[in-house]
């Protein structure tokens, strides 16, 4: 009786220890549940806080001491191989770039228009050096005043600049990966070149997208699954997520509705204004170019025709091809007469450009000179330079011109005479 007393006082006391121990390990487990709960709430409040340390607004690159050009181009030319002969010689070069100068201050825009087909998209990337340059110069310099020659650097060493020199293509559609989410797409590169630290990064691209005007919830999304606008600006937010100095827009616009055209030109300017990047904005349509662009330079077969300040070119345009694409321009007032369209005929092609002035073909002003002469670039007024023979000095005029009607078979002629 006595050992059945003591046996269970003993299961009692087990019982009360595994109880005992079944709650303190619910509460241990509730307590665990718990810390892990306030520590990943703290975490996530910790990487929100920090991720305002990769704000992709930082500060802006056009301080005091950052140096006035972001960009010298100096007779810049990219000659495309012709044919071949059966040695493996090309049997002619199209001059597509033929000799383009000109410089980009930093924080602002340079705009390049021409007609299609005159060099502005082969200018663009011979600048990022995605050909090889065939000859002449394309400075960079950083924000740091450290240059580089771009057309010297090899492939290694362009590597690192590859994230300050960025590329707007024209068509968000075909420059988007189909299988890749719109975050995946924005945090590609920022991933590549270390942008923000590893734990950083989907916080960082949810913010690139917020200034781009692209809500959070379009993170998971595919690129066909929007317009062609919201696909331009997921582009931008590709191209400005790993905080470039340099942004070449190649006709961004080109391929929306006008009303979109204005959202992504005003997108455009506003990270420009908060980020202090500079553009080379090309386009073939001097409206959308004068919009935003501080300095224009006009584009003809291969050469910059005319250059100057935004109001030089639009309200002075002296070039008889830029006042041609100006005539080309709709007015939008009814009582206003349309001029009548003063470019006529084909662009002839780069790799059998007309001698002398290569517009002469198609300009109503041509002279006899125009046909054999190439016209240099003069200062017509400061800042703003043409290359027409109608503003060349009339003493240098008259040089030329005894030149170019002298045929070269009668000097030999007159040396006989004076011998
Ligand atoms: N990779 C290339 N190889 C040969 N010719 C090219 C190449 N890229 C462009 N071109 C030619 O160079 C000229 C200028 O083209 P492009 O730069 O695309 O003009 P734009 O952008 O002003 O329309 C055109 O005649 C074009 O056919
Ligand atoms: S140089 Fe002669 S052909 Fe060329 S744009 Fe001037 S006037 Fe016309
Ligand atoms: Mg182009």
């Amino acid at each position: 009786m006595i050992s059945l007393l003591a046996l269970s006082q003993q299961a009692a006391t087990w019982l009360a220890v595994v109880m005992g121990l079944l709650i303190a390990a619910e509460f241990g487990f509730i307590g665990y549940i718990v810390y892990a709960m306030v520590k990943a709430r703290k975490s996530k409040q910790e990487e929100t806080e920090s991720a305002d340390e990769y704000d992709l607004i930082g500060s802006s690159r056009v301080g005091e001491d950052a140096p006035k050009y972001i960009l010298n181009v100096k007779d810049l030319k990219q000659w495309f191989p012709v044919g071949k002969s059966i040695f493996g010689k090309p049997q002619g070069y199209l001059r597509a770039v033929d000799g383009v100068s000109f410089d980009l201050e930093r924080g602002k825009t340079i705009g390049i228009v021409g007609e299609s087909g005159c060099g502005k998209t082969t200018l663009g990337r011979t600048i990022l050096r995605l050909y090889d340059i065939t000859e002449g110069s394309a400075v960079y310099t950083d924000e740091h005043g450290k240059q580089y020659e771009l057309a010297k650097l090899k492939r290694k060493q362009l590597q690192p600049l590859r994230t300050q020199l960025q590329l707007v293509f024209q068509d968000p559609y075909s420059s988007l990966p189909p299988r890749m989410t719109v975050g995946a797409i924005i945090s590609e590169a920022v991933r590549v070149h270390h942008i923000v630290p590893k734990n950083k990064v989907h916080n960082y691209v949810l913010n690139v997208m917020k200034h781009c005007g692209l809500q959070p919830h379009y993170y998971d999304r595919y690129p066909h699954e929007f317009s062609g606008g919201q696909r331009q600006r997921i582009c931008i937010a590709r191209a400005l997520a790993v905080q470039p100095d340099l942004v070449i827009c190649d006709e961004p616009v080109s391929a929306l509705d006008v009303s979109i055209q204005a959202q992504v030109i005003n997108l455009l300017k506003k990270m420009q204004k908060q980020m202090g990047i500079s553009y080379m904005f090309i386009s073939h349509d001097l409206s959308v170019v004068k919009y935003i662009s501080d300095t224009i330079a006009v584009m003809y077969l291969g050469n910059i025709v005319e250059k100057g300040t935004t109001e030089d070119i639009c309200s002075d345009a002296r070039h008889p091809y830029t006042q041609a694409l100006f005539s080309a321009v709709p007015v939008p007032n009814p009582h206003r007469k349309a001029k009548p369209e003063e470019l006529e005929g084909e662009l002839p092609s780069p790799a059998n450009p007309p001698k002398g002035c290569k517009f002469h073909t198609r300009c109503k002003h041509c002279m006899d000179c125009c046909t054999e002469i190439a016209p240099e670039m003069r200062e017509v007024t400061p800042g703003h330079f043409v290359a027409c023979h109608l503003f060349d000095p009339p003493e240098t005029m008259q040089e030329e011109q005894i030149t170019a009607e002298q045929p070269q078979q009668e000097q030999p002629e007159q040396n006989e005479q004076e011998n």
